[in-house]
């Protein structure tokens, strides 16, 4: 059995923790789309880990791909393959052939372009690559090792204005190409190599990073990152046909919550946000950013379920609202006067309709089976998973 994990929200679900938790079931872990912009926490033998490029998987032993889909800054791989030795496994990877790099280059236009745009982006260099990408002038894996490199980012640097001198050109190439190969032995044509796994009965867990509202088609465009994030990218960013993902979770949380700029209508000011982001740490895996919140939105895990095809629900952090009065959930939207079961393509003017329950205190406590009840009756999905801490053990299948 082949399972898709995927974000219902703006990400920071937990998906670094649930697909740890269920990883156990699968012999390979694949991500499919995005780079070190992802931040998935796990916590391994009471530390917290915190991945951005490897799949959260290869903790315990599982073979991880990094798909065609991502973008890969080499050096920061590097770094994060020496933490996983440290910590005494040595991760096993492989990388496609056909995935994109992210060159420094790459990092220093996402910061002068997010001065302008005010997206507020990981600065990780996602965009710039993945535009470098689909401008045909981008850098794969593969053309690492081809004689062109410099050529390649003399182009880049021609297109972009960025006037590079030719000793920082040869500096990068020449980095590019040291890192490059010391990574070779791990380097493969992934997209044959893991539909012929599948074919020999191997199953795979698909790790989804940043979530269905950062999809560059599905988010609340243009605040969103530069791919698709939800189970399309699967099919393209791993060479996956359709027909062997068996199965699709979504990952969301029990309020909101979403870093960096863009609409967000269940938002909390003051106070009350202020209170919710301590009591849930919010505060961003990759930049440190405080996260802004607000209450769960079920326009949007309507939307998500049916774009994804979402079967079941990994819901999580509900110990975080434990100990509330009552609680808040969308349950629609009005936008310029008209009432909206999913949201539109922009959000902006949505105000979000609200339905009080009343709260819980325990995992036990049957106004969270309400609430989860409600989750299940608005989606259509059933929520299969309840997380109620960082840890594995804190964690319930329904
Ligand atoms: P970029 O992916 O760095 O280009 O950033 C684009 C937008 O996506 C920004 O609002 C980021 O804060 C957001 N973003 C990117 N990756 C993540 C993530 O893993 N979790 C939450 N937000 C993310």
């Amino acid at each position: 059995m082949n399972l898709a994990i995927v974000g219902m929200q703006f990400g920071d679900e937990g998906k670094g923790k649930i697909v740890d938790f269920l990883s156990e079931n699968f012999d390979i872990v694949a991500r499919f789309s995005g780079g070190s912009n992802a931040g998935h926490t796990v916590v391994y033998e009471g530390n917290e880990v915190k991945f951005h490029l490897l799949p959260s998987g290869v903790l315990r032993g599982k073979i991880g791909i990094l798909g065609n889909g991502m973008v890969i800054d080499l050096k920061k791989l590097q770094r994060e393959m020496e933490m996983v030795r440290e910590l005494g496994v040595e991760p096993k990877i492989l990388i496609s052939s056909r995935a994109h790099v992210v060159t420094s280059f790459h990092r220093i236009l996402d910061e002068m372009e997010d001065e302008i745009i005010k997206i507020g982006t990981t600065k990780q260099g996602i965009g710039p690559s993945y535009a470098a990408k689909h401008t045909r002038i981008g850098i794969r894996i593969a053309d690492i090792f081809q004689g062109d490199l410099e050529k390649k980012l003399k182009l880049l640097s021609e297109i972009h204005r960025l006037e590079l001198s030719e000793e920082e050109i040869k500096k990068e190439a020449r980095e590019l190409k040291e890192t490059g190969e010391k990574m070779k032995g791990m380097v493969e044509d992934t997209e044959i190599w893991l539909n012929n796994a599948i074919d020999s009965r191997k199953s795979v867990l698909f790790e989804g990073s940043q979530a269905s509202f950062l999809d560059i088609d599905f988010g609340t465009y243009p605040y969103v990152t530069s791919s698709n994030t939800t189970v399309g990218g699967i099919v393209t960013g791993l060479g996956i046909p359709p027909s062997k993902i068996d199965k699709v979770m979504g990952i969301a949380k029990a309020y909101t919550t979403r870093v960096g700029a863009g609409p967000f209508p269940t938002e909390l000011h003051g106070e009350d946000g202020e209170k919710l982001r301590e009591r849930g740490r919010e505060y961003g895996a990759t930049t440190g950013r405080p996260r802004r919140v607000g209450h769960l939105d079920l326009v949007l895990l309507r939307y998500a379920t049916v774009i994804n095809g979402i079967q079941e629900i990994a819901l999580t952090k509900v110990d975080v609202l434990s100990g509330m009065k009552r609680v808040k959930i969308a349950i629609k939207y009005e936008c310029d006067g008209e009432k909206k079961r999913f949201p539109p393509a922009n959000i902006n003017n949505c105000k979000p309709v609200y339905e009080e329950i009343d709260g819980w205190d325990n995992i036990e406590d049957k106004n969270l089976q309400r609430f989860i009840e409600l989750i299940e009756k608005e989606t259509g999905a059933k929520v299969k998973i309840v997380s109620y801490g960082a840890s594995r053990e804190d964690t319930i299948m329904r």
